[in-house]
């Protein structure tokens, strides 16, 4: 193996794309470097601009043979703004290269080759957010870049509903300046502005990928409908405002659905919109506390949907150490749900399904199926 020099300049061939940064990966004289912009199946001649242990980052300086899977990116902010990584590569292509990190960062993890029972593209691979989180500087809306705290103001997004990117102008005023803002589209198509201030009691939620996420409730449900006759409650725990719990309620009334999450904006927002539903019950609190403190019921079954982290240690101590026997999983990470996995060793993985919630980034949602 032998490690380059920062400024070296060689030729490489790309192979796959790294999570969840989605530059391309490529391997010279066996080491390992990765390259913003790239594409599998590109030769290029790159630039050494950082060296590490055991890998290296390249800028491309030419594209000696381009990849039969690029495409020109459809926004001007593209190479500057930070928040996509895949817009270069056709679309399906993305969809491709996503279901290869996905299965192989599990087989890796759990030492199994592992299939996935689908992978569900997004039907809109542009203007599907319903909800953009944007920071307001010199009363310009933008993003920051990638890992730098360079802002660069925008006047549009692709990947937000046009309704959400129309709003920028009532935010390019002195009183936003330097805040961080949550937009999204309510259910009455009402566009809204949160203050995003790090608190988890006050912070707002929702899917970023409305179609698809209809997409993945008919998953939980289709598979919950199975077994019916068995249970008597559903937990459906970091629930949010009740994207599933409100759902299942209605969809298996004689089940009785506890949401349980920690931000009391989103449980007031679902208790508001369970007024007349008799079969739910949300409660404002940390899952930890929730399950340390509950005895969960017999004939139960979990969804959990934890933030980008993962569950916590003490969280998954206590799923093991329950008399549950089925469990889904829909987590946004890969990564931490392979750690989350071999934690829950005594659970088997039966079925795992892939949703492209977020074309144009290497981000995706899985619904994971577990039971013992
Ligand atoms: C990925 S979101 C899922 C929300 C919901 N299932 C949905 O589909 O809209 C994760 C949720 O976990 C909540 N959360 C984060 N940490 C938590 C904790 N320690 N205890 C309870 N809820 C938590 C957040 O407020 C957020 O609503």
């Amino acid at each position: 193996m032998l490690k380059p020099n920062l400024g070296d300049r060689l030729e490489l061939q790309i192979d796959s794309l790294s999570f969840p940064s989605g530059f391309g990966v490529g391997r010279s004289q066996q080491f390992v470097f990765f390259v913003p912009f790239s594409c599998p199946q590109d030769l290029l001649s790159v630039e050494v601009t950082k060296v590490k242990k055991n890998y290296a980052e390249a800028k491309i300086l030419e594209i000696l043979t381009p990849s039969p899977q690029r495409s020109e990116p459809p926004c001007p902010y593209y190479f500057n703004c930070g928040g996509c990584s895949l817009q270069h590569m056709q679309y399906d292509a993305q969809v491709f290269e996503k279901k290869k990190v996905l299965t192989s960062t599990l087989s890796k993890f759990l030492h199994r080759k592992i299939i996935l029972n689908s992978f569900n593209p997004s039907e809109e691979p542009l203007r599907y957010r319903t909800r953009l989180q944007v920071y307001i500087k010199n009363q310009q809306v933008g993003f920051f870049q990638n890992r730098s705290k360079n802002h660069v103001p925008i006047k549009d997004c692709l990947l937000a509903k046009e309704k959400l990117t129309q709003a920028f102008p009532q935010l390019e005023d002195k009183r936003y300046n330097n805040k961080k803002i949550d937009l999204f589209i309510d259910e009455k198509e009402k566009v809204n502005f949160i203050l995003n201030d790090h608190n988890l009691n006050t912070a707002h939620f929702q899917q970023a990928n409305q179609s698809l996420n209809h997409r993945l409730k008919e998953t939980i449900v289709n598979k919950i409908e199975h077994f019916t006759s068995e249970i008597e409650t559903i937990y459906d725990l970091y629930c949010g405002s009740g994207n599933y719990s409100i759902e299942l309620a209605k969809k298996f009334p004689n089940i009785s659905v506890i949401g349980v999450d920690i931000s009391k904006r989103l449980i007031s927002k679902a208790q508001t919109q369970t007024k007349d539903l008799k079969n739910i019950q949300f409660i404002a609190k940390n899952i930890s506390d929730f399950l340390t403190k509950e005895n969960l019921k017999q004939n139960s079954m979990i969804v959990v949907n934890p933030p980008r982290t993962g569950l916590e240690k003490i969280v998954s101590l206590s799923l093991k150490k329950s008399s549950l026997k089925k469990l889904l999983y829909v987590s946004c990470n890969p990564s931490t749900l392979a750690r989350d996995l071999i934690d829950l060793e005594d659970f088997s993985l039966t079925e795992i399904h892939g949703f492209d919630m977020f074309p144009q980034t290497m981000h995706m949602e899985t619904v994971s199926f577990l039971c013992r």
